[in-house]
């Protein structure tokens, strides 16, 4: 096996992460939403999963994350908790459970919390969610922000171009990141965004800033699974590095097994009873 291996095998905690951010070493995380899938990406040394809600986009073949529903968030949630043994697992608030106001937004998270066991939640948005993050923030659950491009938002934006891309929206972008360091979320993700602007927000704030599409000067980076195994076709943003090809390795293998199985030579003596 290639790659990083830590040989830290305790559980990856949210003070780690920023004891992580302390030391200079980047964190990894990575979606995943299923259990097999998250036991390979546990195994392989990942810091943290994140059963995000783009499960919409690559689980279900929506085109938008806003269809999820918070007892599809907890069913995946749920099976990755149960294959990890290192990570600390983040589910997503899905879109419609903690816009409308904080009390509703507790109740959403206290749900997913106790029913998926996952170790923290993510949410979308700055100013205009901080009640309700601060309310979630007093039961003990612990927040990662999300700003830049939120993909709950794609309606008012009509585009996943990149964000803070003109002053104003650059600097509501990083007010809302010390809001919400300020009220206590214990790292944020920043997607989208031009690099310097990520890098700054990264060196203002003491809590680890996760970037994707924002450049390599912040405290770690996610992607999306099916993405950077090569699994998903037509998407390709700049920010997209493939690691693998699994795409055309599962497209050959399954078409192996047709042949197989039209030819008469799968299953041979040996694979019966
Ligand atoms: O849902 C998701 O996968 C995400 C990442 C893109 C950060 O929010």
């Amino acid at each position: 096996m290639t790659g990083y291996i830590s040989n830290d095998t305790r559980k990856v905690t949210t003070h780690r992460l920023i004891e992580m951010k302390q030391r200079g070493e980047k964190i990894s995380m990575l979606t995943a939403y299923d259990y097999t899938m998250a036991k390979i990406v546990d195994g392989a040394g990942i810091d943290v999963i994140l059963v995000g809600d783009s499960a919409s986009n690559v689980m279900a073949g929506n085109v938008t994350t806003l269809p999820m529903t918070l007892d599809q968030m907890i069913y995946h949630g749920k099976s990755v908790v149960r294959a990890v043994n290192r990570a600390m697992v983040v589910v997503d608030m899905p879109f419609g459970t903690y816009q409308g106001n904080s009390k509703e937004g507790l109740a959403s998270a206290i749900r997913i919390m106790k029913e998926s066991h996952s170790d923290a939640l993510k949410l979308e948005g700055g100013e205009e969610v901080i009640e309700t993050v601060k309310r979630i923030l007093t039961a003990g659950i612990p927040i990662m922000g999300h700003l830049g491009l939120m993909p709950q938002s794609i309606n008012k934006y009509g585009t996943y171009a990149v964000r803070a891309k003109d002053d104003e929206e650059a600097k509501k972008l990083i007010r809302d990141a010390h809001l919400l360091e300020e009220a206590g979320c214990f790292a944020i993700v920043l997607e989208k965004i031009p690099a310097k602007l990520a890098a700054r927000i990264a060196s203002e704030l003491t809590i680890p800033i996760i970037g994707i599409g924002a450049g390599g000067q912040v405290d770690g980076q996610v992607l999306v699974i099916q993405d950077m195994l090569g699994m998903s076709q037509g998407f390709s943003p700049r920010f997209l590095r493939r690691y693998a090809d699994l795409h055309t390795i599962m497209t050959n293998a399954i078409g192996q097994y047709v042949t197989d199985v039209k030819t008469n030579d799968f299953p041979n003596e040996k694979e019966q009873y």
